[in-house]
């Protein structure tokens, strides 16, 4: 198939806030938190530490990694492995990606590249649950809701049963009530009800899916569904790891401290290698009123004032003058079994209590499973877990206690070229790249805390304290994380920081102010993940690439697409990087969208767009199957900015704004993106 080169076009500018978000949106989303002073206050370094130390460290580092790396890409992918006309030791993998790029556009649809069809897999409100009534805008019930597919889908994950069968789970991350109850206007004069139904629309849904014929298209099962299952803000979860049952989080309701009802704002996730998905609780502090004006509520963005949601109203706990510790218990990483409906999922407290992105796991080279986080906070930090205990295939109980113990680092980061160098206009240094070295700083274990002033469970539960005590590098909002299933190099998007003055800027975070976002490539030291030192770089500074402060790993800026914003990220199996995005409209004028960018040789940084995503919506999931063949999106609020009774969007049915998930396919059969 011919590639076309995407025609550029103007780029409008309009007013943003932060990277790009409406005003709703930020309100809704994320609590208002880009209109607060960012809650990280602590005198933390903008850049690290001497560069001599640093130089030396980086040159011992890139040569261990460099051995590592051609024996971690197998025979498999060495055999793939074509020659780089810019050195030896350079492959790349084939296929390259060779899809007709989407254009940028500001289309009420989800759009495709040509020779590829979607599919409305599931939109909100659809039945999920055995008796579970068909959607009705008009006729909404907690009830009901509580029995349908919940708002605002974030992560998708997928469990595959054998090649025609799958579960799918989806997080629900918040909900847009203006969009789904005519004439809302806010939380103080909505129905008690309505409340209820925001509750219920949050959370989780896991449904069955199977393969329609023999193609990469997926349809919901209309089988027995007995897999099929909703958490909500009211589901009972289970607190465990070193945390629970800690005064920190007991309550009136909870005495125990170990049972918590709801997960709330959950946003990106991942996988384990014993098939159960993790989901990160992210801005669960818009939740909350009534604060204590203490440090610890600053730090988390806790407002003494009331809530906008007011969910207070009808449960208590939510208001933090009757009941501090209720905020204790958001903020974590939920683990949920998919293949036991009736399992209590678990908030890992051993992963830490920030506002947590998501969590990707991947394995050491000893066993050990290794969980890589990001605060998604102006200025917060990127954070790993390594576990005590081995992965051991087919012990589903052993593993469902992997983490439960083991140490949690957070990282700190430093540049190896001159502070003067870096001057925030996104302008490379001197020796062609920003980049350098990182350590992984020891927080605690499950035993011991390595904080001075805190015990185990104070860094838990206050995580982003004790990594502020230990002087963690303050990063632009990283998002999601994502391992390269060839080279093992590890992804992190960050998504924007509008707050960074050109002052603040350092190597990791070149840009000041950060409109856009950045990628950060992290390589493990000897190429394990357990390691305690990494090198890394940015291969990707997003932006319009006309403007001179991007960078698409060197690639020609001609040849490549606007892109603002990354947020979720996942790889093909041919270890090309795939990048979602939440921003575009604001940042860029044009809709979110689902870009590839190879990592790996001649054409690294040659990033395209491969589907867009309807007006208004940030495009969130995306996940592609291990054939290759599909590749799930979630458009996550559609409309967003407008109101129930004057939408801007209708998609995906033409009356009004529905968050769905969609598949992706190519209609020949080939692999996405091939
Ligand atoms: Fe919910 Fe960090 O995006
Ligand atoms: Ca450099
Ligand atoms: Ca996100
Ligand atoms: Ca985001």
């Amino acid at each position: 198939m011919p590639r076309s080169a995407p025609r550029r076009r103007p780029l409008p500018l309009i007013d943003q806030v932060g990277g790009g978000r409406s005003r709703a949106t930020c309100r809704l989303r994320c609590g208002d938190a880009c209109f607060h002073p960012a809650p990280n206050t602590s005198d933390n370094p903008y850049f690290g530490d001497i560069l001599a130390k640093v130089l030396s460290r980086r040159s011992a580092l890139r040569a261990g990694a460099v051995t590592a790396g051609a024996g971690a890409l197998g025979l498999s992918a060495l055999g793939q492995a074509v020659a780089d006309p810019r050195g030896p030791g350079r492959p790349h993998p084939a296929p390259r990606p060779t899809f007709v790029a989407v254009r940028p556009n500001n289309d009420d649809k989800v759009t495709v590249p040509q020779g590829y069809d979607h599919h409305v897999i599931i939109r909100w409100g659809d039945p999920v649950l055995p008796g579970a009534p068909e959607f009705d805008v008009h006729d909404q019930s907690a009830e009901a809701q509580s029995r349908q597919f919940g708002y605002n889908c974030d992560y998708v994950g997928f469990h595959q049963l054998d090649d025609d069968h799958a579960l799918m789970w989806v997080n629900h991350e918040y909900t847009n009530e203006n969009l789904m109850f005519p004439g809302y206007t806010d939380g103080d004069s909505a129905t008690e009800e309505q409340l209820r139904i925001a509750m219920a629309a949050h959370g989780g849904s896991i449904v069955e899916l199977e393969r329609e014929g023999d193609t990469g298209k997926w349809v919901l099962s209309e089988g027995e569904r007995r897999f099929n299952r909703r958490i909500t803000a009211t589901t009972p979860l289970r607190l465990t790891g070193p945390a629970a049952g800690h005064e920190l989080l007991r309550t009136a309701e909870d005495p125990t401290g170990t049972l918590v009802r709801g997960m709330l704002n959950n946003c990106a996730g991942g996988m384990t290698p014993w098939g159960t998905f993790l989901s990160g609780e992210e801005n669960f502090h818009q939740y909350f009123g009534g604060a204590p004006a203490t440090e610890e509520s600053a730090r988390y963005g806790l407002g003494t004032g009331p809530s906008d949601r007011r969910w207070d109203r009808i449960e208590e706990r939510f208001d933090l003058s009757r009941h501090p510790n209720e905020a204790n218990r958001f903020g974590y990483i939920v683990e949920i079994d998919p293949l036991d409906p009736d399992s209590e999922p678990r908030k890992r407290t051993m992963l830490g209590r920030f506002k947590h992105e998501g969590a990707t796991t991947r394995l050491a080279q000893d066993g050990r499973v290794v969980a890589y986080m990001g605060d998604d906070e102006r200025f917060d930090y990127i954070y790993k877990f390594v576990s005590a205990k081995r992965y051991v295939e087919g012990s589903r109980r052993h593993n469902l206690t992997l983490l439960d113990t083991g140490t949690l680092y957070v990282a700190r980061l430093s540049g190896d070229s001159p502070a003067e160098e870096i001057d925030g206009s996104g302008t490379l240094p001197a020796d062609g790249e920003f980049g350098g070295t990182g350590e992984w700083v020891p927080l605690c274990s499950d035993t011991e805390s390595f904080v001075d002033g805190f015990g185990v469970a104070e860094v838990l539960v206050y995580t982003r304290l004790a990594a502020d005590a230990v002087g963690a590098t303050k990063m632009d909002r990283p998002e999601d994380f994502e391992p390269s299933p060839v080279t093992g190099k590890v992804y992190c998007a960050l998504t924007n920081n509008s707050a960074r003055e050109p002052g603040q800027a350092d190597e990791p975070n070149p840009r000041g102010p950060n409109r856009h976002g950045h990628v950060l490539e992290i390589v493990e030291e000897g190429d394990d993940a357990a390691a305690t030192g990494f090198t890394w770089n940015v291969p990707l500074v997003c932006g319009d690439p006309e403007d001179e402060d991007t960078y698409y790993a060197g690639f020609d800026k001609s040849r490549v697409m606007p892109i603002s914003a990354p947020d979720n990220l996942t790889f093909d199996k041919d270890g090309n990087l795939w990048i979602s995005t939440d921003g575009q409209p604001g940042a860029l004028g044009i809709n979110d969208g689902l870009h590839v960018m190879p990592v790996e040789g001649r054409f690294r940084g040659e990033l395209r767009t491969f589907a867009t995503v309807p007006v208004g919506a940030e495009a969130c999931g995306p996940f592609i199957t291990k054939d290759g063949r599909t590749v799930f999106l979630a458009p996550q609020h559609p409309g967003e900015g407008g109101t129930f009774e004057e939408p801007t969007s209708t998609w995906p049915d033409g009356d009004m704004p529905r968050p769905s998930v969609v598949c992706i396919w190519h209609t020949a059969g080939r692999e996405v993106g091939g």
